[in-house]
């Protein structure tokens, strides 16, 4: 299925939304021609809902000859008025606006089969659809909207005013269902298993018998890419992993298990924590030492590469909301290593042809493939882990023994959130060790020691995020925890802060 995009974040949430009922969907900007449309042979197409006002100036239109195609479209909000507007329908400002949860009465139609006549929907809309499409039957109304929804079943064209994609709408996935399986008959086929076969053949067709490198970080993107180039074209792939002794505990000892030893990828392990730690030696600004990082694994990298000879092709984790974000969500964008900096960012001069086999996939359709995969459960689920690891996380120097407490610190408090079942709950939830002295008593003397600050925070993209309301009793045995078991930790405090205005690192 087409989403043509009329206005941003609407369009990647129905997106979003289709692929979860199993519908293969992609965004295209909305200049796309009937012709190209045509090529693309969609099941089904959607016009998005956006924040204008069909009589704004420069208002974003379609090709009016789509709806000549006799591909079933469904126009939501903006689509909709648009559908209106181009079809022989009126759009007015009619001085009401509807903006929230509203109640809405649906007619006996194809739309709302198997839902209730009265239901509640999310509407966000200033102008109003006055008249419908010629031809088309008004199936839907609320109090202020006397046309929420229309069908023209002959020339296969639908509309709706409210957001069936939010969750705000409680039956609009079953809105958006109706229209994909009963009125565009697209079948549910897009499957993890479906992702990872057709991903393998693509990849195979890309790289022939050339060679293959891959910059693992642990994370679940380059860890999932790495796995479908692997079961792709298997040994002409080499995975080279940098060990900066910024990560957290085990978590290197998990990569090389997982990879090496269980499915025996060929893995360049390469131990660097000492190389970073000395160049990090004396270094107390976030932003320098977020450079020096950086640096470092580029020469690593790069380094490493060297010794490998002649490799054509570089694996990058790029995400289709990467994709979106860079305006490339067209066909025929060119790919450009984008400082990606999950991994510190890669060489810009490397001058090798890019393998983005997730290009095409948001994150949980990541990890559902990675299931598939067969990786474990706690690299599927990993929560976001900065490039810069644990060097953002200690505020001042980074030394070995700051490391060594951190790690410690850290690895309780992932143990007991994860036994409390909140894990997969949280957006990120970390220790962070402000490097400065604060006192203890330990018998009758004053002791000074590093104070450990529990982060944890809930968001939906890291934009904004929330301070995770963590039960007092899961605090306690972290905080008692952390006291007991690590021998130079007295005190324990928690971060109650929201972004913005704080970020959610401390550095
Ligand atoms: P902030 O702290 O800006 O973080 O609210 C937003 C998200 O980005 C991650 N983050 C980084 N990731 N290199 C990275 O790869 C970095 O230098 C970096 N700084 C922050 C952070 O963990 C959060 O998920």
């Amino acid at each position: 299925m087409l989403v043509l995009d009329l206005g941003g974040q609407y369009a990647q949430l129905i997106a979003r939304r289709v692929r979860e009922c199993r519908v293969y969907s992609e965004l295209v900007g909305h200049a796309v021609t009937a012709e190209q449309v045509r090529a693309r042979n969609p099941h089904a197409l959607v016009l998005s809902g956006g924040p204008a006002s069909v009589y704004a100036e420069n208002a974003p239109r379609v090709d009016p000859r789509i709806f000549e195609l006799g591909i079933p479209t469904l126009g939501i909000c903006y689509g909709m008025q648009l559908m209106a507007q181009e079809l022989g329908g009126r759009v007015d400002r009619t001085g009401v606006a509807e903006f929230g949860k509203t109640a809405m009465h649906a007619e006996d139609a194809q739309l709302f089969a198997g839902t209730p006549p009265d239901q509640t929907v999310w509407m966000s809309h200033r102008d109003s659809v006055t008249a419908p499409p010629a031809g088309a039957r008004v199936v839907a109304r609320s109090p202020s909207t006397p046309i929420a929804a229309f069908e023209e079943p002959e020339r296969r064209l639908y509309g709706v005013q409210f957001h069936p994609e939010v969750v705000h709408t409680p039956y609009g996935t079953d809105v958006l269902k109706n229209f994909l399986y009963e009125i565009a008959d697209a079948p549910p086929a897009w499957t993890p298993a479906a992702v990872i076969e057709e991903q393998v053949e693509r990849i195979r067709a890309q790289v022939g018998r050339e060679r293959v490198l891959c910059a693992l970080s642990g994370g679940v993107d380059s860890s999932v890419a790495a796995l479908l180039v692997y079961k792709a074209v298997g040994k002409q792939l080499t995975c080279v992993f940098v060990d900066h002794g910024l990560l957290r505990e085990n978590e290197a000892e998990q990569v090389v298990e997982t990879f090496g030893g269980h499915f025996h990828v060929p893995l360049v392990h390469v131990q660097a924590q000492e190389r970073f730690l000395s160049r990090l030696v004396g270094v107390e600004d976030p932003e320098e030492k977020r450079k020096i990082v950086g640096e470092e694994f580029i020469r690593v990298f790069e380094e490493e590469a060297r010794k490998l000879g002649n490799v054509r092709f570089l694996v990058q984790g790029t995400l289709y909301s990467d994709v979106i974000e860079s305006g490339g969500a067209e066909e025929g964008v060119a790919a450009k290593i984008k400082s990606h900096h999950n991994v510190g960012g890669l060489p810009a001069d490397m001058r090798m042809e890019l393998v983005e086999p997730l290009r095409l996939l948001f994150k949980d359709e990541v990890r559902r493939v990675g299931e598939e995969l067969g990786m474990p459960e706690q690299m599927v689920w990993r929560q976001p882990f900065p490039g810069p690891g644990l060097a953002i996380r200690i505020i001042g120097e980074v030394t070995a023994e700051r490391l060594e407490i951190l790690r410690a610190a850290d690895a309780i408090l992932q143990e007991e959130i994860r036994r409390a079942g909140l894990y997969r709950e949280l957006w990120q939830s970390f220790a962070v060790l402000p490097a400065i002295r604060s006192v203890g008593v330990q018998g009758d003397e004053r002791t000074y020691a590093y104070p450990i600050v529990i982060r944890a925070v809930t968001s939906e993209d890291a934009m904004t995020a929330d301070w995770a309301r963590l039960p007092y009793d899961l605090l306690e045995t972290i905080s008692s925890r952390m006291i007991n078991e690590i021998p130079v930790v007295y005190r324990v405090a928690l971060d109650l802060s929201s972004k913005p205005p704080a970020t959610i690192e401390w550095e």
